[in-house]
């Protein structure tokens, strides 16, 4: 069995779903505290999924995972993710991104599962000194969201080292749209991210673009959008890769190219065939102006190459915003 953490969560269920369709045998451990239970009863539908609730900073918790099922490898996703918070709060993500990954790697030596896919961040990188950013760039974050997920990293550089213990680290810049079916998708409460933020917006609450006057084309940030399938490729292809002897190893993962929040927004208009109220706002702290993937690397090794454009990205994420408001108002599942 694959066993994924945080497969409740937005990227966590799209790699679920990918492995339940490869015909594979998942088990997710989510504590619900941000993933949905709706969407583990949508996953259910698609192939051997088993769930267990329960949370990582509770070692017992996760033990019981491996006391019971033969696990062969895990995805690790359950982390907190919101930049602003973790500045505020610090402790909340180191006590749980970090001690909760240590209980979560001690549980994998003490039941002797060596092989990890683990979902690192761009957050990593920091302020970048030069785009597109290649895995040598050098890892200095910003704030305690990245730095927590560094952390994890060279933990598991050490755990590699002494105990043999395999790991792929895959570091995602912007992760965008929503299962191809519209069966699964982005749901945050509350929602931070641009696409999303852009398509709920209406004439009651508008579209807040967070600055537009970086050094950039047209003032706005510009980001690398990668769409949320492809993304969950490159795990099916990182877990390969480990079970074919790979060694440990990091890879960044995008598509290589820029859309500024104004083309996004314009995008999203197109899609939506709609004027977005929208209402220019100061700039949001800590958002560098420029973040762009380089991905060869992951091309190389992983054997991956990003197929969606950011045009389907948002097109899918509209379809799945559509199923979200029935789903919210219990009208379906
Ligand atoms: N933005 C807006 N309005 C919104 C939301 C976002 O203008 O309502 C802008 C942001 O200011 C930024 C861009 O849209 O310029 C993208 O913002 P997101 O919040 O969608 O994504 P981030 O680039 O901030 O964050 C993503 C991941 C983080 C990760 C980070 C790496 O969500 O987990 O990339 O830098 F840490």
């Amino acid at each position: 069995m694959i066993l994924i953490t945080g497969g409740a969560g937005y990227i966590g269920s799209h790699v679920a779903l990918a492995l339940l369709e490869k015909g594979k045998d998942v088990i997710i451990f989510d504590s619900l505290e941000l993933g949905h239970i709706e969407i583990i009863d949508i996953l259910k539908k698609y192939g051997n999924l088993k769930f267990v609730q329960g949370n990582l900073k509770n070692i017992d918790d996760i033990r019981g995972v491996f006391l019971v099922n033969k696990i062969e490898s895990v995805v690790h996703f359950a982390a907190y993710s919101q930049v602003g918070e973790s500045v505020k709060n610090p402790q909340k993500y180191y006590y749980n991104n970090v001690y909760g990954t240590l209980n979560l790697l001690n549980a994998m030596l003490e039941f002797n599962v060596n092989k990890i896919v683990f979902s690192s961040t761009a957050a990593t990188y920091g302020e970048p000194d030069y785009v597109p950013i290649d895995e040598k760039h050098s890892q200095k974050p910003i704030n305690a969201y990245g730095n927590s997920k560094l952390i994890v990293e060279r933990i598991m550089d050490d755990y590699d080292k002494a105990y043999d213990l395999r790991s792929v680290r895959l570091r995602y810049f912007n992760v965008a749209g929503a299962d191809s079916k519209a069966r699964i998708g982005e749901w945050h409460e509350p929602e931070t991210h641009l696409i999303p933020n852009i398509l709920k917006a209406d004439s009651k609450k508008s579209f807040k673009m967070f600055g537009d006057d970086y050094e950039t084309p047209d003032g706005t940030c510009v980001r690398d959008y990668i769409n949320v399938e492809d993304l969950a490729q490159a795990h099916i292809m990182a877990l390969e890769y480990l079970n074919n002897g790979g060694r440990t190893d990091y890879f960044n993962l995008g598509t290589g190219m820029g859309d500024s929040v104004k083309e996004v927004f314009k995008a999203c208009e197109e899609t939506l065939e709609r004027k977005i109220p929208v209402e220019i706002c100061p700039r949001r702290a800590g958002d560098p102006a420029k973040l762009i993937a380089d991905n060869k690397k992951a091309k190389e090794i992983l054997n991956w190459q990003p197929k969606n454009n950011l045009l389907y990205s948002i097109k899918t994420a509209n379809e799945w915003e559509k199923k979200l408001v029935r789903i919210k108002s219990g009208i379906i599942l």
